[in-house]
């Protein structure tokens, strides 16, 4: 067994992450080109930015499109049964060796998603809201407040991890190992690397991070089960699930529970870093949100819709459909441009300006239709209780005049990887 990944460094994890999903090439300006000259490409678009999609090796194996306007994108994503994700279970879904809901389509995805859904609905994230707020004030920025100076980033890799892992219902006692598991989960998302050097040992880390946290997650379910199976947390809920007409076993609660990590931490954390990057910069904004916090909930709707973490989805057509004249065989992958679509100046007036006060428009940095994030209201309340507790603790906070600023940056994933603030 491989030390090094059984007690595994989770900055690097994270870092090793961002540099399989970063690419090169400036994604906004590819998209605004092709907006202005042709709604669709018929090719492998994202190909250019050199970083791995959702169908992981099957990429380039069959005919692939992509679609740029939010008209587009949104009939594609509301649309699951034409344009379906099982294909995912063979790409990027392999390294997780388990069903995964992303990679679930029609009966199958609605009776998961129902399964799992009601852990993270407003009603039960709601009742945790004070202690997710408690968590960031004393746990993580009390703490820091003598300090003066701290690249917020190592605060952001940390506290959605503690807030989530918790409503999952991971024992809060033993937050240490935590870190392992995201580490470990971010092993299993740097499975899918394209670069033919690097990915023998991504590949051989992941497998080795998915049976890690098996046995890891078997553990507290088997505990959890002995102990009554109580609490409204994920684990909780699923011991005491009727699926199917019969109850969960406890390798499924494990997989469905190890299925949900990836998308339950370093989007977040992503979006903390636009967040921050976004309220930092704009000139006037942060003086506008201090004094006024229902400002917060714009201000992180608004860099979603203008920074989205996650730039593009494929989906994959089950018939043959027609976009802008050009007929899609079945079986084609479609790559929608989330990024582009999320400024398409059809839709968003003066689209490429960041702008809290904008009337609230459907946009899909978290997704749209049947698949859309199950996790987006936790989401938004840990970044909602960041912010504020940011801006009470930290006086005078700015960005740090000796570091070098922050950039938002990214093909695929996108993200600061520093934000260096200093405060009085
Ligand atoms: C700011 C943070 C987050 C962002 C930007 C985000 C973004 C997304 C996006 C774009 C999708 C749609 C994927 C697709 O259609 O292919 C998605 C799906 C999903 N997200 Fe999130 N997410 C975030 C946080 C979370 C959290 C905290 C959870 C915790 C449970 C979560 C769980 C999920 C799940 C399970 C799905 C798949 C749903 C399905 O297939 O039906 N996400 N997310």
């Amino acid at each position: 067994m491989n030390n090094d990944m059984e007690n595994p460094d989770l900055a690097a994890a994270y870092s090793a992450v961002s540099a399989t999903y970063k690419g090169q090439g400036d994604i906004h300006a590819a998209c605004r080109e092709m907006r202005a000259k042709s709604p669709i490409f018929v090719g492998d678009f994202i190909k250019q930015f050199g970083v791995p999609t959702n169908a992981g090796m099957q990429q380039g194996t069959r005919p692939t499109f992509a679609l740029f306007s939010h008209r587009d994108v949104m009939s594609v994503l509301r649309d699951a049964t034409t344009f379906t994700n099982g294909f995912i279970a063979e790409g990027l879904g392999a390294f997780f060796d388990g069903l995964i809901i992303l990679a679930m389509d029609g009966e199958q995805h609605r009776r998961v998603r129902a399964l799992l859904q009601p852990a993270f609905m407003p009603e039960t994230v709601n009742k945790w809201r004070d202690k997710i707020d408690e968590v960031i004030r004393k746990d993580f920025l009390e703490p820091l407040v003598a300090q003066k100076e701290a690249d917020l980033m190592e605060f952001g890799l940390h506290f959605p991890i503690r807030e989530m892992y918790a409503l999952i219902g991971f024992p809060t006692d033993n937050t240490e190992l935590y870190r392992k598991y995201a580490a470990w989960t971010l092993a299993m998302i740097g499975g899918n690397q394209i670069d033919p050097e690097k990915a023998p040992e991504a590949r051989r880390n992941a497998g080795i991070a998915v049976k890690l946290l098996y046995d890891s997650i078997m553990e507290v379910v088997v505990q959890r089960r002995a102990d009554g199976s109580h609490g409204d947390d994920l684990i909780g809920r699923l011991l005491r699930a009727e699926f199917e007409g019969r109850m969960l076993d406890d390798h499924e609660v494990t997989t469905f529970t190890r299925s949900l990590l990836p998308a339950a931490g370093e989007t977040t954390t992503r979006t903390f870093s636009s967040v921050l990057v976004m309220l930092l910069t704009q000139p006037g904004l942060l003086e506008r949100v201090k004094a006024d916090r229902t400002l917060v909930a714009k201000l992180i709707d608004e860099t979603v819709r203008y920074e989205p973490v996650s730039t593009f989805k494929v989906r994959e057509t089950a018939k043959e459909v027609v976009f802008h004249g050009v007929t899609i065989p079945p079986g084609s992958f479609v790559q929608c441009m989330v990024v582009s679509a999320n400024r398409d100046e059809e839709v968003f007036e003066h689209a490429d300006t960041f702008d809290i006060d904008r009337k609230l428009k459907p946009s899909f940095g978290f997704g749209f239709g049947p698949h859309m994030c199950i996790g987006q209201f936790v989401a938004k309340v840990e970044l909602n209780c960041a912010i504020n507790a940011l801006l009470d603790l930290l006086p005078n906070l700015r960005l740090d005049p000796d570091q070098p600023a922050p950039v938002i940056e990214g093909a695929q994933l996108r993200g600061a990887k520093n934000v260096h603030v200093l405060w009085d």
